[in-house]
């Protein structure tokens, strides 16, 4: 069997122990692990010049890194306004805040061009090529127009809107064509796959997209989380806590997440239930994520506002019910914060999956397990049903879910946790991979 070829923006360094947060650098490394391949994208670096590079190859294990820099110019169009300034808040189902603009469209198809100019000529052509996520949706059109006949499979990790919604942009029509030129394409949930192929079929295009929810490596993050126990970070934060409950939050600073929904959760929590006032603490890890996009920028300012509220409103001299850090934490700490976590509030607003939640689940302790608050409209959520499910937007069903995590039985948390754990550790990261790849090598071409 030939290599396996991945393609993403962000491509995670071989040998540094903290990553970039986010789902996919995480599951996908995860699922190489062991296969021999080529993992293409960008370096995370600048350049004044990005025609006339040469990759930068870097072999780590079993997998070749090959990555390429990108001008400013092409940053600011392609990755932050068309990426993350239209397609994200658009794919999100956040019209209200997209910004269409004709020249980042026209940047962004010239670096999905570059990328298949750089990617082509490294390619054999045995490989199976599999493109990821939406900054690279054209990409499989463009390697096709230079001749590449592997088989090319396409993976969105985020959610996709109907038809309804994705007509909104003015180049939706032209975009689901060159979509067309993959032989599948995956996403998360079935709604979401129902979702784009009814955006093909009102464009007479053929249905090509399939439902493959990723999971992570359950087993390397349980061990990681039952060792860091120990750790210095853990044993500081369980001294810190005095015996009171911790609610876990972690997530990247971004409007898709509902932090801010849900810190209003947690402070109707507090009204509401004023027997536990002094009995918990939220600890709110949100690394800051796309600072040159305004949204994002604007986000960090709410919240900033609202934690310093509501740690002035409701806390005392010895007790602050919130705190929210915007630094990034290790992963093996984290994995320790979550082992000890009374709580996991995964409260997004819209998402692909969510594997802050899998996570959650991998780290407790089979003996006194934590209990998961889940948002009925994250991906990970129709697999993940033994959740205390919310919606995010209802404050109020989010303080009665923190109340009732917090006070639910030993019994009734084995139960629900043993359950979750089972999902977890049947859909894991490398059988996510396996599917996806085995019936894209069985797809029959359609030209
Ligand atoms: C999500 C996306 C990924 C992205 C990650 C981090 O998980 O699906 O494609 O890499 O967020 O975002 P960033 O903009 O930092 O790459």
């Amino acid at each position: 069997m030939g290599r396996l070829v991945v393609v993403s923006n962000r491509v995670p360094a071989p040998r540094e122990r903290n990553q970039p947060a986010g789902g996919l650098a995480v599951g996908l490394r995860d699922a190489v692990r062991g296969t021999e391949s080529l993992w293409f994208g960008w370096s995370g670096r600048h350049t004044s010049q990005s025609k006339d590079q040469t990759p930068k190859l870097d072999t780590h294990e079993s997998c070749t890194y090959a990555t390429i820099d990108l001008t400013r110019s092409e940053y600011e169009h392609f990755y932050e306004n068309f990426s993350n300034g239209l397609l994200w808040p658009l794919c999100h189902y956040r019209i209200g805040i997209i910004n269409y603009k004709r020249l980042d469209y026209q940047v962004y198809r010239e670096v999905n061009a570059l990328f298949a100019d750089q990617l082509a000529p490294l390619l054999r052509e045995d490989d199976t090529i599999w493109i990821h996520d939406y900054h690279l949706f054209p990409l499989g059109a463009k390697l096709r127009r230079r001749g590449v006949k592997a088989k090319i499979g396409f993976f969105l990790h985020i959610p996709f809107p109907p038809w309804s919604v994705t007509r909104v942009l003015p180049c939706a029509e032209e975009m689901l064509r060159e979509m067309a030129a993959y032989d599948l394409i995956g996403v998360q949930t079935a709604e979401d796959a129902s979702n784009m192929n009814s955006c093909f079929e009102a464009n007479n295009l053929p249905a090509r997209a399939a439902h493959f929810p990723i999971g992570i490596d359950p087993v390397e993050f349980g061990e990681q989380a039952v060792r860091n126990v120990m750790a210095e970070e853990v044993q500081r934060l369980h001294a810190s806590l005095r015996g009171r409950k911790l609610i876990l939050g972690v997530d990247r600073l971004d409007y898709s997440k509902g932090i801010p929904e849900r810190i209003h959760g947690y402070e109707t929590f507090l009204n509401r239930y004023p027997e536990h006032k002094g009995e918990t603490v939220l600890l709110q890890i949100t690394p800051v994520s796309r600072a040159g996009v305004a949204s994002y920028r604007a986000l960090r300012r709410e919240l900033d506002e609202m934690a310093g509220h509501i740690n002035a409103m409701h806390g005392n001299f010895d007790w602050s019910p919130i705190r929210y850090l915007t630094q990034s934490v290790p992963r093996e700490v984290l994995a320790g914060f979550h082992r000890i976590a009374d709580v996991a509030l995964v409260t997004p607003l819209r998402d692909g999956m969510n594997l802050v939640a899998k996570e959650f689940v991998a780290a407790q302790s089979p003996d006194d397990p934590g209990a998961l608050i889940l948002s009925s409209l994250a991906g990970a959520a129709p697999e993940m049903e033994e959740a205390l499910m919310v919606n995010p937007y209802d404050h109020e069903g989010i303080a009665d879910a923190i109340h009732a995590g917090i006070t639910m039985s030993l019994e009734e948390r084995q139960r629900r946790w043993q359950a979750l754990h089972r999902d977890v550790t049947q859909n894991t990261a490398a059988n996510w991979a396996d599917r996806f790849l085995d019936m894209l090598r069985e797809t029959e071409r359609q030209e």
